[in-house]
């Protein structure tokens, strides 16, 4: 039986007085649900000690995919770690935008958060071009298999499903894309996993989940919870999206 996951990416969003909604995000009662923010890093330890004695857990944006060295600007998963992230989003659409990563950098910096220690929310999805030509289950299955090293687990391993057309947009998919982008996200992970462990990693939808979506969503069988951006910023919001998963 695999635990929800109400996650927040809160992007390059967030000062010290974000700790308040934070604060309130922490204090939700949850019983099946497992809770996750990912602060910026500026806010990384400081959100750690609100974490602290709670069960929301935190964790990073991004990671390099060494453990030391000359990268000016970049976090090791040790430092994450270190930190007090249990947690790493990895290969997210912004980050493969923005910073050109390939699912061969996201397969690695994968490996170096499991070496520390953390567990890599590992995002895939299609552009409007590819959803729209066809593409979509080609282009998810190869993002899958190239950016998740062998070694995946229950543990080590989530994976979100964010189709890049429906992040801060307001656009969702129909319930049926989600569902079919799901369930062949399982079969390939009970294929190349075996049935124990592809069953036991869990599967994310983003983009867009907001109150008003969240349980149409969250009732597809294989949505194992949500990786939420814009309304994960307000405690409130997020809160109403717990409690459409619990
Ligand atoms: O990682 C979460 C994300 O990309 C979705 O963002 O604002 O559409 O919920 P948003």
């Amino acid at each position: 039986m695999r635990r929800k996951l109400a996650a927040g990416n809160w992007k390059m969003n967030g000062l010290g007085t974000a700790q308040d909604e934070l604060r309130a995000i922490a204090a939700t009662p949850t019983r099946q649900t497992d809770l996750l923010i990912c602060p910026p890093s500026t806010l990384l330890e400081r959100a750690a000690i609100v974490a602290s004695d709670t069960p929301l857990e935190i964790g990073g944006q991004d990671c390099h995919a060494n453990p030391t060295g000359a990268h000016t600007g970049d976090i090791s998963a040790e430092m994450l770690a270190d930190c007090g992230a249990s947690y790493v989003i990895l290969g997210h659409s912004e980050r493969r935008t923005d910073h050109n990563e390939s699912n061969a950098q996201v397969a690695a910096k994968t490996l170096a958060a499991w070496t520390s220690g953390l567990t890599a929310v590992v995002c895939l999805g299609e552009s409007l071009k590819e959803r729209q030509s066809g593409q979509t289950l080609d282009v998810i299955t190869a993002q899958l298999a190239g950016s998740l090293p062998d070694g995946a687990t229950g543990e080590n391993t989530v994976v979100a499903y964010e189709p890049i057309w429906a992040i801060g947009t307001g656009l969702v998919p129909e319930i049926a894309q989600i569902d079919e982008v799901h369930t062949i996200l399982r079969a390939e992970l009970v294929k190349r996993f075996g049935v124990m462990t592809g069953d036991a990693i869990r599967l994310l939808y983003g983009g867009s989940v907001k109150p008003d979506n969240a349980a149409e969503i969250f009732a597809v069988p294989n949505v194992d919870g949500a990786l939420v951006g814009g309304a994960s910023l307000k405690s409130h919001d997020f809160k109403a999206i717990i409690d459409a998963l619990d």
